[in-house]
């Protein structure tokens, strides 16, 4: 029997609403006829308990502290496989067999070179840009160089935007970065691994050998594998929404990367470094105590950046194996007694044992360390969240893909509680 649920209104009449049940997680109550039956809407700032859309791709267990990317644990899918096989499991729902994998590397590692035109593109930004900002202008003017990738009722033009925008992401954050320090732009190189070729990109200079460290690009193709699709998040909702209009793929993305872009989301893990330097410089482990009381004070302002999250009321899984990377890097760069990772650690403990974090629920997030392994890798800070736009572009991809298949896609355009003036009459200017 379908299972329902009823509203009394104000005016008495009782509503009935279809609950609708997923595979796991939470129950909806689809309130799709509430305005046409009531003439009411319904309002949830933040959307804190509102389910945008129907999804098949990355399940979060807030409480638990699970994520699974097409019902995979991201503990085994960090262990077991490498950025490319997860991106082909995001886009495609399953795992890659030999002959799969094979062929999807070779298509992306092909289309890994951008318009040569883009590289004048970029001289017109600033050396000092964030490069962030040169992020957003790249990928939203990648619209004005591939024509034949715009069409979004095409399957083949959505298949090769995919392809473009997951293989030609390193090369365009690489050189954002190349941009900024005054270096040469750096060409694919088509024989190393996607990760093993962003790092060359980034680090190699014409005037040495560069040689791919095999442990820091396994740990780095981790980080790309922990940032790659998180639900239905802020970046992802904006990138969906851009995409209900029609948007072209390329501008969708642009819209995400400037969402992400924000210090309350993917900037987190730029302001967690700064946050864990600024305390370092004052004093250290010492100063955390003070700190602590300045973000307990709610007119100071300041938030523990790289703790909580709106739906992890646990530990953020990835920042389990966040921590465990960063271990592993240190030591490999023979950084083990790095000040910031012993700051990091005690500040974890500290918070982890104070009433205010513990009463909300604010543990570390995805963040809190991966400034550490990030900067620990020579990624200097602006270039942060430059990365993590690098490993979500398969994931905003797959969740626009997602929608667009989708029989009940359809332009978002939320409604509101109005609260500003009523009707009135424009007065000639002498009676203002
Ligand atoms: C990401 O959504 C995703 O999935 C995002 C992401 C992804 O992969 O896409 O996981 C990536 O964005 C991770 C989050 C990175 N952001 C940060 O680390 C910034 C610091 N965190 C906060 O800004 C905050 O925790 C949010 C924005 C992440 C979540 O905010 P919510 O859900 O709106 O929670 P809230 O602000 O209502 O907080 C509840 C309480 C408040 O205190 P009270 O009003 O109850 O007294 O907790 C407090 C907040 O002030 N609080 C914090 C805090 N985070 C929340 N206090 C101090 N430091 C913090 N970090």
């Amino acid at each position: 029997m379908d299972k329902k649920a009823t509203l009394k209104l104000p005016d008495g009449r009782d509503l009935e609403f279809p609950v609708l049940g997923g595979s796991i997680g939470p129950e909806v109550i689809d309130i799709r006829s509430l305005y046409g039956k009531s003439g009411m809407f319904t309002y949830d700032p933040g959307f804190m308990s509102t389910a945008s859309c129907n999804s098949t791709i990355t399940y979060i267990d807030g409480d638990a502290g699970v994520l699974l990317y097409r019902g995979y644990p991201i503990e085994q899918l960090a262990k077991h496989c490498d950025f490319l096989d997860v991106c082909y499991l995001l886009l495609n729902g399953e795992l890659p067999n030999k002959p799969q994998r094979d062929e999807f590397v070779g298509t992306v590692m092909r289309h890994t070179m951008v318009h040569d035109q883009l590289n004048r593109f970029y001289m017109g930004f600033r050396r000092d840009a964030h490069p962030m900002a040169v992020m957003v202008g790249v990928v939203g003017a990648l619209s004005a160089f591939y024509h034949d990738s715009l069409d979004i009722s095409d399957p083949e033009h959505r298949r090769v935007a995919a392809f473009r925008l997951i293989a030609k992401m390193p090369t365009i954050v690489a050189m954002a970065y190349k941009y900024t320090v005054g270096q040469p732009f750096v060409y694919p190189r088509n024989n190393l691994s996607y990760t093993g070729n962003f790092m060359n990109m980034m680090f190699s200079l014409p005037v040495e050998d560069y040689k791919v460290n095999n442990v820091l690009e396994r740990a780095l193709d981790r980080i790309l594998i922990l940032h790659a699709d998180h639900e239905q998040n802020a970046s992802t909702s904006t990138v969906r929404l851009s995409g209900s209009s029609g948007a072209n793929p390329f501008a969708c993305i642009a819209a995400g990367i400037a969402c992400l872009w924000g210090p309350a989301h993917g900037g987190a893990n730029e302001a967690a470094l700064g946050m864990l330097q600024d305390i370092q410089k004052a004093g250290g482990v010492a100063k955390v105590g003070e700190f602590i009381k300045q973000v307990k004070d709610k007119n100071s302002n300041v938030k523990l950046m790289g703790f909580g999250h709106r739906v992890y009321k646990n530990y953020d899984p990835r920042a389990k194996l966040m921590r465990e990377t960063c271990h592993e890097v240190l030591n490999e760069l023979g950084l083990h007694d790095d000040p910031l990772f012993k700051l990091a650690m005690a500040m974890e403990k500290i918070a982890l044992e104070d009433d205010y974090f513990v009463s909300r629920k604010l543990y570390p997030n995805v963040d809190f360390y991966s400034g550490i392994v990030q900067r620990a890798l020579g990624i200097p800070v602006s270039m942060f969240t430059c990365i993590f736009s690098l490993a979500r572009t398969v994931g905003w991809i797959a969740q626009w893909q997602e929608m667009i298949g989708d029989p009940e896609y359809k332009i978002g355009r939320p409604r509101q509680l109005y609260r500003g003036a009523v009707k009135r009459d424009v007065k000639p200017i002498g009676q203002r």
